[in-house]
């Protein structure tokens, strides 16, 4: 089987109102990989994943999936539809477009009771509204929920379908620290399981769980690994994001490393200091 998930083919396309939000993209997402996809607001990322969801097609270019084209004349045959959503799956950026239901648990019950026969359906819909730790919300009417309970039963509608792909459209946006650290310990663990996952994003610390990051501004703006999009201030510039606190505070000691972790920053400047002959950090001296 390949291990090419999707291929974009130098895609562009147009909004309706003549709005050209993507212009010549071309991306290959391999299978197991967690992807970023980064750049400022406008930039394109929504309206990349929507194609990559089959909501929208490009009016240039190709995208195929698993080999396949993914086209709307190929969607319209209910047999790919099914075979195709029963692949992917998609959170939207605005999770009020997910729940629609008058219970969070009608809401997150909805795929797997069209795919399970109903005793299946409502354990994994259980399940996983555990495992998100949302089932005490279960009978709330979703339109009542914090902005970051509603992200976390939209996720749940997500993964309750255990989907190959799972497409992210910002999922660590209006969650406190610890509902942000939840997400981001679950995105590693759908990589972990062999998930190929994409998502919009942001978030720094989601950028550098990322196995490759593309930056788009429109155009693609540079493709390859977190640590090389931390080292390139002029695209971290265009997508408005900031340079990481520990690259700035490396660079201003005169290390020009890019450490994605608080522990390899650590070893840097250990190995800095000890280099310029100012001796261990504390920690290290008591040894
Ligand atoms: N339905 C639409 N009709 C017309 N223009 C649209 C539509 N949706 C988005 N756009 C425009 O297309 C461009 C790309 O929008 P998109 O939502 O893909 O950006 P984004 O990178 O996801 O931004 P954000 O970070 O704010 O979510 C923007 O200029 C936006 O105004
Ligand atoms: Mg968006």
């Amino acid at each position: 089987m390949s291990r090419k998930i999707y291929e974009v083919r130098e895609i562009s396309y147009t909004y309706p109102t003549g709005k050209m939000a993507l212009e010549d993209i071309s991306m290959d997402i391999y299978r197991g990989e967690l992807v970023a996809v980064v750049g400022p607001n406008g930039a394109g990322k929504t309206t990349l994943l929507k194609i990559l969801d089959g909501l929208i097609f490009p009016q240039k270019g190709e995208v195929r999936f698993m080999g396949k084209p993914l086209t709307e004349d190929v969607l319209t045959d209910e047999k790919e539809m099914e075979w195709f959503r029963s692949r992917v799956g998609f959170l939207f950026q605005n999770p009020d477009i997910m729940l629609f239901s008058p219970t969070v648990m009608e809401d997150v019950a909805f795929g797997p009771l069209h795919l399970y026969e109903k005793e299946k359906a409502l354990a994994v819909t259980e399940e996983i509204m555990k495992k998100l730790g949302i089932y005490h919300l279960r009978d709330r009417h979703p339109y009542n929920l914090s902005g970051g309970e509603k992200k976390k039963a939209s996720i749940a509608a997500v993964l309750a379908l255990d989907p190959q792909v799972v497409l992210l459209d910002e999922p660590t946006r209006d969650l406190d620290l610890k509902n942000r650290n939840y997400i981001l310990g679950l995105i590693g663990e759908l990589r972990d399981r062999g998930k190929t996952v994409i998502m919009a994003t942001h978030d720094l610390r989601a950028i550098r769980l990322a196995d490759r990051c593309y930056v788009i501004n429109r155009e693609m703006i540079f493709s390859g690994r977190p640590r090389e999009l931390f080292s390139r201030e002029d695209i971290l510039e265009e997508a408005n994001l900031e340079i990481p606190e520990i690259v700035r505070l490396l660079r201003s000691v005169g290390i020009e490393e890019v450490p994605l972790t608080l522990e390899e920053a650590a070893a840097l400047l250990t190995r800095h200091m000890e280099k310029c002959g100012w001796g261990k950090l504390p920690q290290d001296a008591e040894d």
